[in-house]
């Protein structure tokens, strides 16, 4: 898109964003913020980073099976205080420790069980971010667990190897829980990724990472915009957070030094609204081998950059020399229209990769991957759906009602969900499935969108078209939900419910639900 149309629609907003203020509420102090916040200066923190903290490597939570052949995790979510910026106390909330949780990692087949424990202030719920599982399990705003319970999930891993997360979900208080920092990443493994020559000892060469941006108060505290008032009106607080502190796994400035020839990252974009463009600081190509939901089919993708937003992942293999030492970036971003909103001129460093003198060698990358396909040949006559994306909080016209399912689905059919956006970039995700993207806008999606995926980037403007389908845990009452990722969007109703039930029932359902149980 050329600038000059980029620049109109900036200077289009931001007068709105005035007009809005002067007519409206001009005695409102905040206002100046709300202009000024379009019109800011890229940040940059690029060569002004002092890597001085080594990367936190959240614990990894594997248990061996019980008796009865479950796996059995406990999880306490809890308030706490975590250092984060040097000689600074900060309150975190976090899992199983004060700020983020531990790293779930088990295998397709196992049955994996759950206790959490809600030490929270507040009412909040835990949810599987591209696990397939029935909507009862999925931890959706339905699944409350109120301050002082336990919730006690249980479900089969039924999926491909891949990197998911965990995360809040409460009704209109989701950005809110995941900012304080309750997240994690779920690892999955199959016999299919077992037997791939990919660097796989967690914390060795096998690094999460998870990205998110804060900003902090001069008390050292979360500073956590709630929007509030504004959020109806035009400026950046519309879309929420915008930190100016990036996080690695909850530290600041942090480093790694890598053992071995290769080292595979998984990036979580965990950020509230924020997107990231990763690369090297010498710009040197990396291997892309998985994304959301499973390993990359098909030839090898060689990539020097990465965009990701709210709430994707990639897991990326990179070689390293002795004494190798670059950094991990984020650069411009390509938001379209919205890039002065989301503030995608802004560039970071975020982690120091130092290469000690020796590297013990790593196998051979495999070419092939996986035995999976890309997207699949949708058959003609596939039922479609269409989703516009629109202004800050709705759907199709409709803001987020729990009361209201709004799509019924058909178990194990092969759909196409097209998604676009009428203004704004935003990043669309559906629970309980894995996605592929059939195009961008009409065109074939780039490399790095052929695999398989749970959230994925729509531009201002664009359309994205999806081939989407669920298993088959029908529940005709629970819904699970789709939604933007930018979690202030979502949180202001910018998410829809949809029920999987048998084929054949769709208009027996329902589509008035009795929310009087949740909270
Ligand atoms: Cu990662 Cu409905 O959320
Ligand atoms: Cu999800
Ligand atoms: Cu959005």
């Amino acid at each position: 898109m050329p600038s000059t149309t980029r620049r109109q629609k900036y200077t289009r907003r931001a007068l709105i964003g005035a007009g809005t203020l002067v007519g409206g509420c001009a005695v409102v102090s905040g206002g100046g913020y709300l202009l000024f916040s379009n019109a800011t200066e890229p940040r940059s923190t690029v060569g002004e980073v002092e890597f001085d903290t080594q990367l936190a490597i959240p614990p990894l939570l594997d248990p061996e099976p019980d008796g009865d052949g479950r796996k059995v995790y406990d999880l306490t979510l809890e308030a706490g205080e975590a250092e984060i910026q040097a000689g600074a106390t900060t309150g975190t909330w976090g899992v199983n420790g004060p700020f983020l949780g531990p790293t779930l990692r088990a295998r397709r087949g196992d049955t994996v069980a759950f206790t959490i424990q809600n030490d929270l202030p507040e009412d909040t719920t835990l949810h599987w971010h591209g696990m397939h599982l029935p909507a009862a399990m999925d931890g959706g705003p339905h699944q409350t667990i109120r301050a002082g319970d336990a919730w006690h999930p249980e479900w089969e891993i039924a999926q491909p190897a891949s990197t998911l997360w965990y995360h809040p979900h409460p009704h209109g208080k989701t950005a809110e829980h995941v900012y304080k920092g309750i997240a994690g990443l779920f690892i999955i493994d199959d016999d299919e990724s077992d037997a791939l020559d990919l660097p796989h000892e967690y914390g060795v060469d096998d690094i999460p990472l998870i990205v998110q941006d804060k900003n902090f108060d001069d008390d050292g505290q979360l500073e956590f915009d709630t929007g509030g008032f504004f959020s109806d009106f035009g400026g950046s607080s519309n879309f929420g957070i915008f930190g100016g502190t990036i996080l690695a796994n909850g530290t600041e400035g942090a480093f790694f030094e890598p053992s071995r020839t290769l080292t595979r990252f998984r990036i979580l974009n965990g950020s509230n609204t924020r997107f990231y463009n990763f690369g090297f600081s010498d710009n040197r190509p990396f291997r892309l081998v998985a994304t959301d939901n499973g390993l990359v089919p098909g030839d090898p993708v060689e990539l020097t950059r990465i965009q990701l937003g709210p709430a994707e992942r990639a897991e990326i293999v990179v070689a390293f020399e002795p004494e190798d030492d670059v950094v991990l970036r984020s650069y411009e971003q390509d938001l379209g229209g919205g890039e002065a909103q989301l503030h995608a001129r802004d560039e970071f460093d975020i982690l120091n990769i130092r290469v000690p003198g020796d590297l013990e060698d790593s196998p051979t990358l495999p070419d092939v991957l996986t035995s999976q396909v890309g997207a699949p040949d949708v058959p003609d006559g596939a039922s479609e759906r269409d989703f516009v994306l629109m202004g800050h909080n709705r759907i199709n016209d409709q803001k987020m009602d729990m009361a209201r399912i709004d799509e019924v689905v058909p178990a194990n059919a092969l759909e196409i969900w097209n998604i676009s956006s009428n203004s704004n970039p935003h990043t669309f995700h559906i629970h309980g499935c894995t996605f592929h993207v059939l195009e961008i806008e009409g065109d074939a999606p780039p490399p790095e969108l052929r695999g398989p995926k749970d959230t994925v980037f729509v531009n201002d403007g664009h359309a994205v078209r999806l081939a989407v389908q669920f298993r088959d845990y029908v529940d005709a009452e629970l819904p699970y939900m789709y939604h933007c990722h930018l979690l202030r969007h979502e949180d202001n109703g910018m998410m829809g419910q949809f029920v999987v039930v048998e084929p054949g029932t769709e208009s027996s359902v329902d589509r008035n639900l009795d929310t009087s149980h949740s909270h």
